[in-house]
């Protein structure tokens, strides 16, 4: 019992560990990020081989930026404010963050939103956070083979889950003995993943009472939709 509760006070201790740890490396890394992006302006002078590296450093730097908000959002549950806002707005930020990534892997990045959506209760850095994951999801599952993304927000028709965010990729789809455990905590069938990113999107959106599925057909692709609440009718919508 006593070992039980001690093993369980230092897991407490490392997730704050972890957390403070994220926050810290957030500044520097900024500040590498805006230097290689600086130095990549200087992008005519440089020989090729410099400029190769210098995408593999911007690349490594995402990835950690990447780690280090899913390490926060993980460990920080609520932190974040609530407030009716717009997801077209926020999916409009998520895709040209997304941009770069998506233009190196010659990945295209389409979209089509509903005018008027209704607005939603949500954290905006948090949904922001979950556009973000399933974005880089998509990006991933193209592999750089001619990817196509569409992403489209609608109403469902159906209440109370009206407001609908849905991306859909051309990807490598995934297997049936895959999908049931693709939402398990940490799971990741990637050589360098760490499964955080459906883990964290499950969080956000549950607090939030949000639903998260997906249709996937292996060897042609994946379409990931959240249906969001709202007390809204559909004709408000
Ligand atoms: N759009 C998609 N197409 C194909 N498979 C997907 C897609 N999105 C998620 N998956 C599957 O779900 C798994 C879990 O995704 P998740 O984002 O949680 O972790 P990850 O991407 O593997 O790692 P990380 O997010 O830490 O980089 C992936 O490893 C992949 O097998
Ligand atoms: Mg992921």
């Amino acid at each position: 019992m006593f070992s039980e509760i001690n093993q369980k006070n230092k897991l407490e201790i490392l997730g704050k560990l972890a957390a403070s740890l994220s926050h810290e490396l957030r500044n520097p890394l900024s500040a590498i990020k805006l230097n290689l992006d600086y130095m990549k302006m200087g992008v005519d002078e440089l020989p090729e081989e410099m400029l190769e590296s210098l995408e593999s450093c911007i690349t490594g730097v995402e990835r950690i930026e990447y780690l280090i908000e899913n390490i926060l959002s993980f460990s920080r549950r609520n932190r974040n404010s609530s407030e009716k806002i717009c997801i077209n707005d926020v999916s409009k930020i998520a895709v040209s963050l997304s941009q770069a990534k998506a233009s190196r892997e010659k990945i295209t990045i389409s979209t089509e939103y509903l005018d008027n959506i209704a607005k939603v209760e949500f954290s905006k850095s948090n949904l922001l956070q979950v556009f973000l994951n399933l974005i880089t999801n998509a990006i991933e599952a193209c592999n750089g083979n001619r990817g196509e993304i569409f992403i489209r927000t609608h109403s469902s028709g159906t209440s109370p889950y009206n407001v609908v965010w849905a991306i859909t990729d051309n990807g490598m789809g995934i297997k049936d003995e895959i999908k049931e455990k693709i939402f398990g905590d940490f799971f990741t069938n990637k050589e360098s993943g760490t499964g955080i990113g459906l883990t964290v999107c499950k969080n956000l959106l549950e607090e939030k009472d949000a639903k998260l599925e997906f249709s996937s057909e292996f060897g042609k692709g994946t379409t990931f939709r959240i249906f969001f609440k709202t007390e809204l009718k559909v004709q408000d919508a």
